[in-house]
């Protein structure tokens, strides 16, 4: 099973929530995270990996014809047990081995056709033009994380419909503080799969700030959460148990937003300088 994850402005915690639903997908299943974003990697830096095995070394072999199985000669392990292929920190080295691993017979496709085997591929922030699409237009399930401020919301808005059509499923995840979800869900007509809440402490884990185990915490729960829909059963049903953000929902308009983005919202309640996710500080889908 292929599951791309991927932003459309800022950083929302694409990457962090890519080893959290990694690190919380069912253990019987052979899990790896590919560093997949353009803009260049962060695994290595931030786990002390060294840059090589990983994206580049696989991409060089893959020149060749190889066999999909091949992957796992490239991989390197996180503490907890998470393999992963760690990007390139530069852009043109992660962009120039995108272009041989999104390729029709790419190796990672292979892997993630495997039985028993998860790919969670972490494609950054998908600009116009992204090398990453092409793997978008392989996966399963994209997951799309935006936070929920006016500008990251404006810039969601205007790519929501397109990007939600690149993958077969697409799902929309709000990250962290900012406008409450019911409100995204109201003003670009789209159901929000999960909120990732605000988890500074499970995000230092995650990011290799931390130490410890990882069970707790919202970020973590959410992290589980999701895994469960996704991972159960075949990805076409799994994607079927959870909202997704084609139009086929009744009433939806064909244009929700304006091209110029989504509608200003009344300003939300300010706590402690920031907007609460909700007047009684409880989200709905926190
Ligand atoms: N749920 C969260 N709660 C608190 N902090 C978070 C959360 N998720 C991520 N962070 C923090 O936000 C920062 C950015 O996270 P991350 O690198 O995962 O974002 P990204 O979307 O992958 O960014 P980029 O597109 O730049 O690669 C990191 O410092 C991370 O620890
Ligand atoms: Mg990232």
């Amino acid at each position: 099973m292929l599951i791309a994850l991927a932003s459309v402005k800022g950083s929302p915690g694409v990457t962090t929530f890519a080893l959290a639903l990694a690190a919380n997908w069912p253990a019987d299943v052979r899990r790896v995270v590919v560093e997949c974003d353009p803009a260049g990697g962060d695994l290595a830096q931030r786990f002390g990996l060294a840059t090589s095995p990983g994206l580049l070394s696989l991409a060089a072999a893959a020149r060749q014809p190889v066999e999909p199985d091949v992957v796992w000669n490239h991989t390197q392990l996180l503490p907890d047990g998470i393999q992963v292929l760690p990007g390139p920190p530069g852009s043109q080295q992660a962009r120039a081995a995108l272009s041989t691993l999104t390729a029709p017979n790419s190796p990672l496709y292979g892997t993630a056709r495997r039985p028993a085997v998860a790919m969670f591929a972490d494609c950054g922030r998908l600009d116009p033009g992204s090398p990453a699409e092409v793997m978008i237009r392989h996966a399963d399930v994209l997951l799309l994380i935006s936070g929920t401020y006016n500008d990251e919301l404006a810039h969601l808005a205007t790519r929501i419909h397109e990007l939600g059509h690149t993958a077969a499923r697409a799902c929309l995840l709000l990250a962290g503080h900012g406008y409450p979800t019911h409100a995204v869900e109201r003003e670009l007509g789209i159901p929000v799969m999960a909120r990732i809440p605000d988890d500074p402490t499970a995000a230092a884990r995650y990011t290799g700030r931390a130490g410890g185990r990882r069970r707790t915490g919202g970020l973590t729960r959410v992290a589980k959460t999701v895994a469960q829909a996704l991972s159960s059963g075949s990805a076409r049903d799994a994607s079927r148990a959870v909202p997704d953000l084609m139009p086929h929902v009744p009433g939806v308009p064909a244009q929700p937003t304006a091209a110029s983005g989504v509608r200003v919202l009344p300003p939300p309640a300010l706590h402690n300088g920031h907007p609460h996710t909700s007047t009684s500080g409880k989200d709905v889908r926190s």
